[in-house]
């Protein structure tokens, strides 16, 4: 997971550079930031024609609308449970009204700028237009951000405006004010570990679980069954980025060495997003979220999803997967992804809070939505040694996901790099209210003033994400990270979707309401803390019940299969 939070991110450690932005006359401030990333400097006004390709995000017809139905069939307690929305039904309530989409339009037209209506959804616009043009259509200021670790420049503005007339349109307006590093797979990724493992065959019992973690100690540990699933519509999709490729020969010698009950040759359907590919190069991301599917899930039909580099969503593909897979007639019924943004803030609350939206969606055709947590810890996602505070990882802090932190070691603890914290874009859902009131009511005036108590708080659940065996390029090898914990927990729900599948039931769906509704349902995690490697700070201690370590806990399946009625 390293690899994808270097190369998306953003450090937590920010420097504060300029105060408050006055709007002109007329016009409202959409966003501002205070500061930018530690790894950024600000090189001064960007050259007056230089070409920016806009987007403009349209506001949904009726968001709120789509939570409520989001929220009606996810809740276990509703009677419309289960009954997920069409491709169409979504569409009524994310596509913009013909109002706002007219409102935009008669505005760019105006100012004699050409564009186009873009996105599944009809619900963006796009244009090209040099940033002087940029400066004073949005009252903007655009400058040369330079990440100093590779040189890449950002031509970003610390705020910007949006006519009085125009503003209540649209929810984000990219590239602007979100600054976040460049993609690098040439930084690759920085497991804590990636020795050589010990001889460990597929009979491993759990007593060798504590060094080495394989597809046999999960079954152990959480009573996964081997047995295989038996339903072809069931599908879990694997996502895939930044030049992250799946190997079906390390799948091979993976399954040979440690899942020998099973087919060597099981293999993966390949999906493309954005010009998405998977070559002959291994990548350990990408490999283990495959082996960790493939090898657990077993006989659940797995996809890996390779989002591509020709990707315009301004946040790396993350919002054209989500978009795509809403669209689909038949999406993945679980989706598990192991990339994402160290820091909400980086991104930006417009654009975290539309990329969120995007989950929404999904959530509402009944998709589980899995990303892994974070590996900083309290943090963010990247380990530096000195944090002013705590900062909350971004796929994670969206109230729409399910976030998924890890644990190590047999009896099971919060390992030390599972990001969890609280939001300070997101407020608390209502799902979630009592279990994050309690915490916060446990821990007292611990941490007051560092963390938000009013902001949704993840990890949801965890899983094992230390010390895991993989195979990549031909060598078998331990990796950490909640890379590991989210593809886990995926294969868990995958597992009880075919039985629901096979019961004729509806597929778990967005799973959140369903996760706080059956905390019974988890091995409860008390012990340790997710300092990351902000030991200046410490981190959030594991408790009985929810905490934002490890959440409401890791799974017990006959418990899980109980919980949805099975
Ligand atoms: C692992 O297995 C190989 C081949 O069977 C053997 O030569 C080697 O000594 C074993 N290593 C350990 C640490 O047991
Ligand atoms: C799951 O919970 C049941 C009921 O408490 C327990 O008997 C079982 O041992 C648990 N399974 C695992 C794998 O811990
Ligand atoms: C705390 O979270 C709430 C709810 O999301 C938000 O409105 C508020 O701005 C946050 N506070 C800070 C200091 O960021
Ligand atoms: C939260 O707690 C209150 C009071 O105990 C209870 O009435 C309510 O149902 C709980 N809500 C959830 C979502 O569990």
């Amino acid at each position: 997971m390293r690899l994808s939070w270097t190369a998306f991110v953003f450090s937590a450690c920010l420097l504060s550079t300029r105060g408050s932005h006055a709007p002109r006359a007329g016009m409202l401030l959409h966003e501002e930031r205070d500061d930018i990333p530690v790894d950024f400097v600000n090189r001064g006004p960007a050259t007056p024609d230089t070409m920016l390709d806009m987007r403009v995000a349209l506001k949904m017809a009726d968001r709120d609308g789509l939570e409520t139905a989001l929220l009606d069939v996810s809740t276990p307690s509703s009677p419309h449970y289960g009954r997920h929305l069409t491709s169409e039904e979504v569409r009524a309530f994310a596509s913009p009204s013909p109002e706002t989409t007219d409102a935009v339009s008669d505005w760019l037209a105006s100012e004699g700028i050409t564009f186009k209506v873009d996105g599944a959804d009809a619900d963006w616009i796009t244009f090209s237009i040099p940033v002087s043009k940029a400066n004073e259509l949005l009252g903007a200021s655009y400058e040369n951000f330079v990440h100093s670790p590779t040189d890449v420049v950002q031509v970003r503005t610390m705020a910007y405006s949006l006519p009085e007339a125009i503003s209540g349109h649209v929810d984000a307006v990219y590239p602007t004010t979100s600054i976040t590093a460049p993609r690098d797979p040439s930084l690759g990724p920085m497991f804590e570990a990636y020795t050589s493992a010990p001889n460990v065959t597929a009979d491993a019992v759990p007593a060798s679980c504590n060094n080495v973690i394989t597809p046999a100690c999960l079954q152990a540990l959480y009573g996964i069954p081997a047995t295989p699933a038996t339903q072809s519509s069931n599908k879990l999709g694997v996502t895939g980025f930044i030049e992250q490729y799946a190997q079906k020969a390390d799948l091979r010698d993976f399954l040979s060495l440690l899942r020998r009950d099973i087919n060597p040759n099981t293999g993966f359907a390949l999906q493309s997003i954005d010009g998405g590919v998977n070559e002959a190069l291994a990548g350990i991301e990408a490999n283990l979220d495959i082996e960790y599917t493939v090898g657990l899930a077993t006989a659940v039909p797995v996809t890996f999803i390779s989002v591509g580099a020709l990707n315009a969503d301004g946040v790396q593909g993350f919002m054209d997967f989500a978009e795509v897979l809403a669209a689909e007639r038949n999406p993945p019924q679980v989706v598990t992804t192991s990339y994402g943004f160290d820091s909400e803030r980086g991104l930006g609350r417009t654009l975290s809070t539309r990329l969120c939206n995007s989950y929404m969606k999904l959530g509402a055709r009944g998709v589980s939505v899995l990303f892994a947590s974070g590996d900083g810890g309290v943090g963010g996602g990247q380990p530096k040694q000195n944090c002013p505070r705590f900062e909350g990882a971004f796929p994670a802090t969206c109230p729409f996901i399910t976030a998924v932190g890890g644990t190590h070691n047999i009896p099971e603890t919060a390992v030390a790099l599972s990001s969890g914290g609280f939001s300070n874009f997101f407020g608390t859902p209502a799902y979630q209210k009592n279990a994050t009131a309690a915490y916060v009511a446990r821990i007292g005036s611990m941490y007051q003033g560092m963390y938000n108590a009013s902001g949704r708080g993840f990890p949801d659940v965890a899983a094992i994400g230390d010390k895991v065996e993989i195979v990549n390029a031909g060598d078998a090898g331990l990796v950490a990270g909640t890379s590991a914990s989210s593809p886990i927990f995926a294969s868990v729900i995958a597992l009880i979707n075919d039985r629901l599948i096979a019961a004729r039931k509806p597929v778990l769906g967005f799973l959140n309401p369903w996760i706080y509704a059956n905390p019974q349902a988890f091995n409860d995690i008390t012990s340790g803390s997710n300092p990351g490697s902000c030991l200046n700070i410490g981190g959030f201690q594991a408790t009985a019940g929810w905490d934002p370590a490890t959440g409401q806990g890791t799974p017990n399946f006959s418990k899980m299969l109980a919980a949805a009625g099975l």
